[in-house]
């Protein structure tokens, strides 16, 4: 099994930059879920995977629209479930329409509203508000397919890693 670790943005750019990083490793097919209050950065964290995969367009947030499709090295699709109320209704927006926008990286905030449209195999950040600018990011990789790319994720965010004794 792939154990969780924790990450620290003390800053925005922190946060942008954490983004760039995971996108260094993200492939087509990829689903990551983000997690964590209002405002916790959600958005900022989408903002920075979107540099890292060459998305000029700026990504603003989905809240009203439910998915915003980016163009970039591999296609970007950035959605919100937080409007979602109710899990069955998802066949109207679009969802199940994804096949045929192509191979993209999907990046859905508050994925933790309806775990059961989740795949899965995928890679989920929970981010908690520390105060200030800081911020905690609990990132889990799930499922066979992150077992071979999670050593090099954990060096990509190391100089963001908590360790003991921090
Ligand atoms: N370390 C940080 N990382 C990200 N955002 C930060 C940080 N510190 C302060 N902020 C501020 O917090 C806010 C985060 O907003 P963002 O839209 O990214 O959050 P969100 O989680 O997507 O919110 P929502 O639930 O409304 O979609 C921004 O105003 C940003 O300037
Ligand atoms: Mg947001």
């Amino acid at each position: 099994m792939v154990m969780a670790f924790v990450v620290e943005a003390r800053t925005e750019r922190d946060m942008m930059s954490i983004g760039e990083k995971v996108a260094e490793l993200l492939q087509a097919g990829d689903f990551v879920g983000l997690s964590g209050r209002l405002a916790a950065g959600k958005t900022t964290l989408t903002k920075g995977i979107a540099n890292g995969l060459a998305v000029v367009e700026p990504v603003t947030s989905p809240s009203y629209v439910l998915f915003n499709l980016y163009r970039g090295k591999i296609t970007l699709i950035h959605g919100d479930f937080y409007r979602l109320d109710d899990q069955d209704g998802v066949g109207e927006t679009g969802w199940d329409d994804r096949a045929f926008w192509g191979p993209a990286v999907t990046v859905i905030e508050w994925s933790d509203r309806h775990p059961g449209l989740l795949p899965g195999e995928r890679l989920d950040i929970d981010i908690r508000v520390c105060g200030g600018q800081r911020r905690m990011l609990t990132v889990r990789p799930l499922g066979r397919g992150w077992l071979t790319r999670e050593r090099r994720l954990r060096e990509l965010l190391d100089e963001y890693t908590l360790h003991s004794g921090d």
